[in-house]
């Protein structure tokens, strides 16, 4: 009966993208799992669920893909994310070491230098888009060099992002119009040589793998595509999102330029209430059984990472206040098991760089003019016109 409540949600219009959280809390106080008619999926939208699912890769696969539509899941066939234990565990470490802490420490002093002269800039010109000018062109700058790609393919590495995220969703408009740029990605990236690559970069390794029977030949493509497309606006929007939150929140900001060791669990706090990425799916292996509800073996869930993030039975009646001081540690919004987000380090990293940089030279931000973008399955923002006062 409550089930029905919820049954006609669309997840999916300018309006519920714009704001999904009216949604999630109907989910939410509908059931454990609710079905969402209109697309034929189910969805998981409290925290215990969520975290149980993503904590049990046999009975919530991956390997039926993780899109709402086939021609995306036929498209990214073999993406790391698509691939269950024991062959997702081989793609896993081919990166495990150059995201390890011990690897991130010897990044960390250059990336802090990096933010800095960043943040400088943008400074210096009074108003600006921390969107476009700070959210984007830091991560652009890390992560293609990491990779070892030019920064000048950053722009259309960020298209591809935006349509590889927009091609997860079902068979809607937006979902379609997006599809031409996923596989334009795939195009370039099938077209690149080991040669082409910084020797050592993330991109090399990949390669070098190959080579050395690690992992087999087609996995490459899509082993570089799942790194460009998750290591760039995942962290873009939880920056953006965090100078939207410290604008609107002076309080917060001030707290954490009093103690700046509180920048890591902000930045856990940023990703938690805002969660970039909304949402990634499974399909059931056998039947799973709930109190409320049976959802039958073979049937499409939705992981609603956004929703468990807000959850007022995990994070009581303030689940939706922006606190720097909670204890958020266990957020889902860089997922759980074995998916666990594979460059969640380095997203923090990124994160305490850019906050340190501005806290040693801001003291409040102004948001004037702000627009939300609006992608099937990442949160963040188009724009916000921003200056911020120093001292
Ligand atoms: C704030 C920034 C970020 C957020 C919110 C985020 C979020 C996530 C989430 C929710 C997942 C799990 C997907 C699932 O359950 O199926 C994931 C997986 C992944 N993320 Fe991130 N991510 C971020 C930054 C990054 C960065 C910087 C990189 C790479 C440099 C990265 C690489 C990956 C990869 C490769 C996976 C797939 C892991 C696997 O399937 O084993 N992410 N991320």
């Amino acid at each position: 009966m409550t089930q029905a409540l919820a049954a006609d949600i669309d997840l999916f219009t300018d309006d519920a993208l714009a704001h999904p959280h009216e949604h999630y809390r109907r989910i939410r106080d509908a059931g454990t799992a609710v079905h969402l008619d209109r697309y034929g999926v189910w969805a998981l939208g409290r925290y215990d669920d969520v975290r149980a699912a993503l904590n049990d890769w046999q009975t919530f696969t991956s390997s039926e893909g993780v899109a709402l539509n086939p021609a995306s899941r036929a498209t990214t066939k073999g993406l790391i994310i698509a691939t269950d234990p024991p062959y997702h565990d081989v793609l896993r470490g081919v990166l495990t070491e150059k995201l390890s802490p011990r690897a991130l420490r010897v990044l960390h002093g250059g990336l802090h230098e990096q933010a800095q002269v960043l943040v400088d800039e943008v400074i210096a010109r009074g108003e600006f888009d921390a969107v476009h000018d700070l959210a984007r062109a830091f991560p652009v700058q890390v992560v293609m060099d990491l990779i070892g790609l030019p920064r000048s393919l950053g722009d259309r590495a960020l298209g591809w992002a935006e349509a590889a995220f927009n091609a997860g969703g079902p068979d809607i408009a937006r979902t379609r119009d997006a599809m031409p740029l996923l596989e334009d990605q795939f195009a370039f990236l099938a077209e690149m040589h080991k040669d082409d690559l910084v020797e050592g970069s993330f991109g090399w390794v990949i390669f070098d793998a190959a080579d050395r029977g690690i992992i087999e030949r087609e996995s490459v493509v899509p082993l570089m595509s799942a790194y460009v497309t998750a290591g760039l606006d995942t962290t873009i929007n939880a920056i953006s999102a965090g100078i939207g939150y410290f604008a609107d929140h002076p309080d917060q900001w001030a707290a954490l330029r009093a103690d700046r060791s509180l920048i890591p669990s902000a930045f856990n706090e940023i990703v938690r209430l805002e969660s970039p990425l909304q949402w990634f799916s499974r399909v059931t292996t056998r039947d799973v059984v709930y109190d409320d509800v049976t959802i039958p073996a073979g049937e499409r869930v939705l992981m609603l990472y956004g929703s468990a993030n807000r959850d007022e039975r995990k994070w009581g009646e303030d689940a939706d206040v922006f606190d720097v001081r909670r204890d958020n540690m266990d957020h889902i919004g860089f997922g759980s098991g074995v998916h666990g987000c594979a460059g969640q380090g380095l997203a923090r990293l990124e994160g305490l760089a850019v906050f340190t940089a501005l806290a040693e030279r801001v003291s409040s931000f102004e948001v004037g003019a702000r627009e939300r973008r609006l992608n099937n399955r990442i949160r963040g923002w188009a724009s916000l016109s921003t200056t911020v006062t120093l001292g």
